[in-house]
C-alpha cells in the first residue's frame, strides 16, 4: 500500500455508527473522532485514543478539537495524573487532513492561525504519553512530538512527508524534531520525507522505549500510573522545567530550575515525600 495514503484520506464523514464509543466524559456528549476513557488500577491516567480508523486517523479539525476537549476535561479531573494518547496499532495518525487543506488560501489561513490550536497539546500541565503504532507521518508525528514522553511500537514509522506535497511541517515539525533528533536526520526527514522505523527513532532519541505492538499501550499506561502515583503539583513544575530547556539559555535554564526547586520546600508534598524517605515508607502524596 502506498505510503500516500494519507494524502487520500476520506474527508469528514461523521462516523457516528461507530460502535466503540462506549464511554465519554465529554459534557456535550459523545465524541465522534477519539475515544475517552480513564485507565490504571487507581483510574488515574487519561486516555484518549484517537478513532478515525477508516482514515488513518488523520487529524482533522473536528478531531483536534475533541482532542483540546478532551484535555481540558482531564486537566480540570483531580484524580488524573498523567495523560496517554494513542491511535490504533496501523496509525497513530497518518497526518493532518489533506481534503481539508487542499484548497485552503494564505489569507485564511493567516486570519485564522491555521493548526496555532494544535499547540494545546503541548501546553498541558498533566504529562502526557504518546504511544505511537504504526505511521506518525507529518501532523501524527508533530502531534506525538507535542507530548513530554513517547513510547513506540515495534512497528512503528515517524516521518514529516509534507514536502512531498509542496508544503512544510507547520505544527512544530521543524523545531521539534531537530531538537530531538539533532540537523542531520531532521534535515533529511523534512527535505525528503524519508521515514524512520521505531529502531532508528530510539537510537535518535525521538522515542524512549519500544515495545512490542501489542504491548505497547498498557506499557504508556505504566508508565501514566508511575506518574499519577507521584506529587501531581511537584510533576508539573518538574515537567515546567524539562521544557524551559528548550526555551532558555542554561544561565537562565538553570535559574529557573532552581526558583522552582525552592518552591518546592512551600509543598506539602515534599514534607511528606522526604519525611516517608526518613521513615523508610512509601509516600502518600496529597497534591497539595
Ligand atoms: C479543490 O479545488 C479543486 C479545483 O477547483 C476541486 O476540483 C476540488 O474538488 C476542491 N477540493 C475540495 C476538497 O473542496
Amino acid at each position: 500500500r502506498k505510503l500516500h495514503s494519507f494524502t487520500v484520506m476520506q474527508p469528514l464523514k461523521p462516523e457516528k455508527d461507530n460502535p466503540y464509543c462506549w464511554f465519554s466524559l465529554h459534557a456535550g456528549g459523545q465524541y465522534e473522532y477519539i475515544l475517552v476513557e480513564k485507565r490504571g488500577e487507581k483510574s488515574d491516567v487519561g486516555f484518549i485514543q484517537l478513532n478515525r480508523p477508516k482514515a488513518l486517523n488523520a487529524l482533522c479539525e473536528g478531531l483536534m478539537r475533541e482532542l483540546r476537549q478532551a484535555l481540558d476535561v482531564f486537566e480540570a479531573d483531580g484524580e488524573v495524573g498523567a495523560i496517554v494518547i494513542t491511535g490504533s496499532d496501523r496509525a497513530f495518525a497518518a497526518g493532518a487532513d489533506i481534503k481539508e487543506m487542499q484548497n485552503k488560501t494564505f489569507q485564511e489561513c493567516y486570519r485564522t492561525d491555521f493548526l496555532a490550536h494544535w499547540n494545546r497539546v503541548s501546553q498541558s500541565k498533566k504529562p502526557v504519553i504518546a504511544a505511537v503504532n504504526g505511521f506518525a507521518l507529518g501532523g501524527g508525528c508533530e502531534l506525538a512530538m507535542m507530548c513530554d514522553i513517547i513510547y513506540a511500537g515495534e512497528k512503528a514509522q515517524f516521518g514529516q512527508p509534507e514536502i512531498l506535497l509542496g508544503t512544510i511541517p507547520g505544527a512544530g515539525g521543524t523545531q521539534r524534531l531537530t531538537r530531538a533528533v539533532g540537523k542531520s536526520l531532521a534535515m533529511e526527514m523534512v527535505l525528503t520525507g524519508d521515514r524512520i522505523n521505531a529502531q532508528d527513532a530510539k537510537q535518535s532519541g525521538l522515542v524512549s522505549k519500544v515495545y512490542p505492538v501489542d504491548q505497547l499501550v498498557s506499557e504508556a499506561v505504566k508508565c501514566g500510573e508511575k506518574i499519577a502515583a507521584n506529587s501531581k503539583l511537584v510533576s508539573a513544575m518538574a515537567k515546567e522545567a524539562v521544557n524551559a530547556a528548550f526555551e532558555m539559555t542554561l544561565a537562565e535554564g538553570n535559574h529557573f530550575e532552581k526558583r522552582l526547586f525552592h518552591a518546592t520546600f512551600a509543598t506539602g508534598d515534599q514534607k511528606e515525600g522526604m519525611t516517608a524517605f526518613v521513615e523508610k515508607r512509601k509516600a502518600s502524596f496529597q497534591d497539595s
